[in-house]
């Protein structure tokens, strides 16, 4: 095969983000006067908090437009060693913090890191995305792990045993997931991460919808690994989606080549967003996010059990994040024709579950619940009499 050809292969392998393309038309039906109700949409409606807008407001005027260090100005990473010490009880130090533009720029920074040419990473089957294609860009094979509702959508210790093969290197991992909200329980955490180490594989935990959560707390992998590999962003619970940034935590012996990387990746975060992102750890400012968590709370509530009601089947746990992945099976065995139809004829935005991975996922949908509640009782009214 020639070099070109073997090019166009590897991008013909690179999947389209169809939600991209759901909001794209919800947005040319809105421009025809049409009301769209919108439960496709990755991140927070709310913009992002004020004491955030204010720090980068001031940090415009101050001038500190330059590049920054590559792995981020010190009191970010210092806010973040406070934050892992505050939230999970960890002690990290600034050097294993690295800031990235997004955890987008984190998994970039990591599959680089990490991945060989024909390498193979377990991954779960649905999952986010882009983190195959991550997966796929730097030549290696996403090994997919087929996991339903029976596994609470996320991998078991026998499925990772099962699907681990000659040429596997490490095991990524999200919790909460996108796009379930289920999380691993830290038994899980612990037991992958003891298998991982004694078949040498790396362990890599995306742990952006941290804070989302619905539960009494959510592990972070830090606290039962040192040696495994955290993404994490400002984009979520923080509300900075637009802002373009995330961090990694990696382990003390890949500091050096991790900030090479950085270097050359991207030379630095945005350094308008780092200082911003420095009032992100005020009183006021987190006591914006435990309101706005609350609000997801309630929406989560009202919404799972409504569809319940309808005949879809979910998870009775959405554990945090702000997805429900629902089964369509008893309206529809093609859930990219079942989304057209609601977006065209009923004027409701949703994900299809072709977007996630293959495993069944055409009898899948996944719903955000990032819009006010009015729009979520206007978007149930239109899907119950979609149903009819
Ligand atoms: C699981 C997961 N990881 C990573 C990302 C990328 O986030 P960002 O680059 O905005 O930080 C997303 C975005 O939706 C996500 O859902």
């Amino acid at each position: 095969m020639s070099a070109k050809q073997a090019t166009r292969e590897r991008l013909a392998r690179i999947n389209p983000f169809r939600v991209m393309t759901v909001m794209q038309r919800a947005k040319e039906l809105e421009a025809t006067g049409r009301t769209i109700v919108h439960m496709e949409v990755g991140e927070p409606d709310f913009t992002t908090a004020q004491p955030i807008i204010d720090a980068g407001k001031a940090a415009l005027d101050a001038g500190l437009t330059q590049y920054t260090p590559a792995p981020g100005i010190p009191a970010l990473r210092d806010a973040l060693v406070e934050h892992y010490w505050q939230r999970h009880g960890v002690k990290v130090t600034r050097e294993r913090i690295l800031i990235t533009p997004g955890a987008s720029g984190g998994l970039t920074l990591l599959a680089n890191l990490l991945v060989s040419p024909g390498d193979g990473i377990l991954i779960s089957d649905p999952a986010y995305p882009c983190v195959r294609n991550f997966i796929q860009l730097v030549n290696a094979e996403p090994q997919l792990i087929a996991v339903g509702l029976a596994e609470n959508f996320q991998p078991t210790l026998p499925l990772l045993q099962q699907h681990r093969r000659e040429n596997t290197a490490g095991i990524w991992l999200a919790s909460p997931s996108n796009p379930t909200g289920t999380i691993l329980e830290q038994s899980q955490l612990a037991e992958a991460c003891g298998w991982a180490q004694s078949e040498g594989l790396h362990v890599l935990v995306d742990e952006i919808y941290h804070g989302l959560q619905y539960v009494d707390r959510i592990p972070s992998v830090l606290e039962l690994n040192d040696g495994a590999f955290v993404v994490n962003s400002f984009s979520k619970y923080f509300g900075m989606t637009g802002w373009r940034l995330g961090w990694i935590v990696v382990p003390d012996a890949y500091v050096d080549q991790a900030n090479i990387l950085a270097q050359n990746l991207y030379i630095s975060a945005s350094a308008l967003a780092q200082h911003a992102a420095l009032a992100a750890f005020t009183e006021e400012s987190m006591a914006i996010f435990e309101q706005r968590r609350q609000a997801f709370r309630e929406r989560r509530d009202y919404l799972s059990t409504a569809l319940s009601e309808m005949g879809f089947v979910l998870s009775s746990n959405i554990q945090g994040a702000f997805y429900i992945y629902a089964d369509i099976s008893r309206f529809s065995d093609d859930c990219e024709r079942f989304c057209r139809d609601m977006l065209e004829l009923h004027g409701v935005a949703l994900t299809p579950g072709t977007d996630f991975g293959d495993f069944q996922s055409r009898r899948y949908v996944r719903f955000a619940f990032t819009t006010a509640m009015e729009n979520l009782q206007l978007g149930v009214q239109r899907l119950r009499a979609a149903m009819l």
